[in-house]
């Protein structure tokens, strides 16, 4: 369902905003870049924006935002407690998702941290379609235990199955069956899941794994913050819905879930997050967390200007040609990486562009980091910030083995409204460029590793002179060229 046909009949992901406010960013010579990768210890999250000259490291808190939530953050009323900037994005909520309660956070993270101290309790198991790093942490820093159930087809990487984040509701019953209500904290759907490729869950599913879970009495929980791509799908995959407006699907899955929370630095492009619930009882039960941990109840750790833009990026998330822009680039980016043979995770999901790094690099073992190896990779090629998903974004078990990810992806996440087409050209010719080279990239070993969320600030090392060979390569290919 593309909003423009060009009579070409090529896709074009054609930008619905004029850009009135932008940065200036620097492309430095590769052999900075080296130098730069290097000085952050092979880990992406460790470089200095000074360096980087396309950061899609995450779409988190660095989305375009447009004039209108520039404007209402003028409008802010500061105060500890009780300001109308709090009542305004609690209205706002309320239209969004029909719900009646709303607790502020500081972040998405945050949100689970009080999800995890209301309800997990030591031996308790969380059911997921997939986990999310923070979640995971802080489900197992409370004793409790993940358990992922997302179907055997969306963990396939080369697919077209449109809904690859899908619960398999056999397991679920099962794993209800077999664990019993008693130990099961609560169901977790994830929208846009994460993990396996910003790959989308149906509402069709959304509505299967809420019904089981009144049926079981137990609680459902959605992790909404990245939702605005998941909406997307919902209108241009699933049969039914493309007629069904966005504002009647948003608020059918406030009805659906007991407690939904998102991270707004996503869902509304601002900072912040938040949890909302119709049950006044599950609300009593969580509040009492958010003066302790993230500051009054009216504020949640959040700049009330964030808040007030919050309430307007809401809005803007109900129209179709603002939540269309990351997908299509996304589509974008992944269908020309595979006109050039370059492996990928597809169909073609939200959040971000997803490389297939057990593909791209096969010579390299797990235990070597082929994903972590490929973010530095492709910085030093391009300039380019992307983000490992694989087995360093894992944590150790707690016998200090380490567990192998199911995929080994580098993710180069579109920030909501900020790159360019000429931009995505770009990326996809360096990336092109470093496949027709992966011969030379090798592994990374760990100088440094902390013992969690060890992917954020763990310290690596090149397995051999690979980066060296690589800057060699470019230069021969690309002579003086940045
Ligand atoms: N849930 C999901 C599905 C997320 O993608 C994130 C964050 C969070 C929860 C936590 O939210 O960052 O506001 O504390 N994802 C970011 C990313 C970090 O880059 O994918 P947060």
């Amino acid at each position: 369902m593309d909003t423009v046909k060009l009579s070409s009949g090529e896709f074009v992901p054609l930008e619905m905003h004029k850009a009135r406010i932008v940065q200036r960013i620097t492309l430095e010579p590769i052999e900075q870049r080296k130098r730069a990768i290097e000085e952050a210890g092979f880990n992406t999250f460790l470089l200095k924006n000074r360096h980087v000259f396309l950061d899609m490291l995450t779409d988190s808190g660095v989305n375009a935002m447009s004039i209108e939530q520039q404007a209402a953050m003028l409008l802010a009323d500061d105060s500890y407690a009780g300001s109308e900037t709090y009542y305004r994005l609690e209205q706002a909520l309320m239209d969004f998702f029909g719900t009646r309660y709303f607790l502020p956070t500081h972040q998405g993270r945050a949100a689970e941290n009080v999800l995890a101290n209301s309800f997990i309790q030591p031996g308790l198991v969380a059911l997921m379609n997939f986990h999310f790093t923070t979640t995971k942490a802080l489900v197992t820093l409370r004793g409790g235990s993940v358990l992922e159930l997302v179907s055997e087809a969306g963990l396939e990487i080369e697919s077209d199955l449109p809904f690859k984040g899908d619960f398999d509701l056999a397991s679920l019953n099962a794993e209800i069956e077999r664990l019993g209500t008693d130990n099961i904290a609560f169901v977790r759907a994830e929208a846009g899941t994460n993990l396996i490729g910003g790959q989308p869950i149906s509402m069709g599913n959304m509505r299967a794994v809420s019904a089981v879970c009144k049926e079981k009495g137990l609680l459902s929980v959605l992790d909404a913050s990245l939702l605005a791509d998941n909406l997307y799908f919902i209108k241009t995959r699933e049969a039914g819905f493309a007629d069904v407006d966005l504002a009647t699907i948003t608020r059918e899955l406030g009805q659906l879930f007991d407690i939904i929370y998102f991270s707004a630095r996503k869902l509304g492009c601002v900072r912040g997050g938040g949890i909302v619930t119709n049950n006044e009882e599950l609300y009593k039960q969580m509040r009492g967390f958010v003066p302790l941990f993230e500051g009054f109840l009216t504020y949640g750790g959040m700049s009330v200007r964030e808040m007030e833009a919050l309430a307007v990026g809401l809005r803007e998330t109900l129209d179709f040609d603002v939540i269309s822009q990351t997908p299509i680039f996304v589509r974008a980016l992944t269908e020309e990486l595979t006109r050039k043979g370059v492996p990928t995770v597809t169909p073609a999901g939200g959040l971000g562009c997803h490389i297939n790094a057990f593909k791209f690099l096969p010579h390299i073992k797990q235990s070597h980091y082929p994903a972590g190896a490929l973010a530095a990779a492709v910085f030093l090629a391009g300039g380019i910030r992307g983000m490992e998903r694989g087995t360093l974004s894992e944590q150790r078990n707690p016998d200090g083995s380490e567990p192998l990810a199911e995929m080994e992806l580098l993710r180069l996440a579109f920030p909501k409204r900020v790159f360019s087409l000429s931009q995505v050209k770009y990326i996809a010719d360096r990336v092109a460029w470093l496949f027709a080279n992966r011969e030379l990239v090798g592994g990374l070993r760990f100088v440094e590793e902390p013992p969690t969320l060890r992917f954020f600030f763990g310290r690596l090392e090149p397995l051999g002179n690979w980066p060296q060979q690589l800057v060699d390569a470019f230069r021969c290919d690309f002579g003086d060229s940045l």
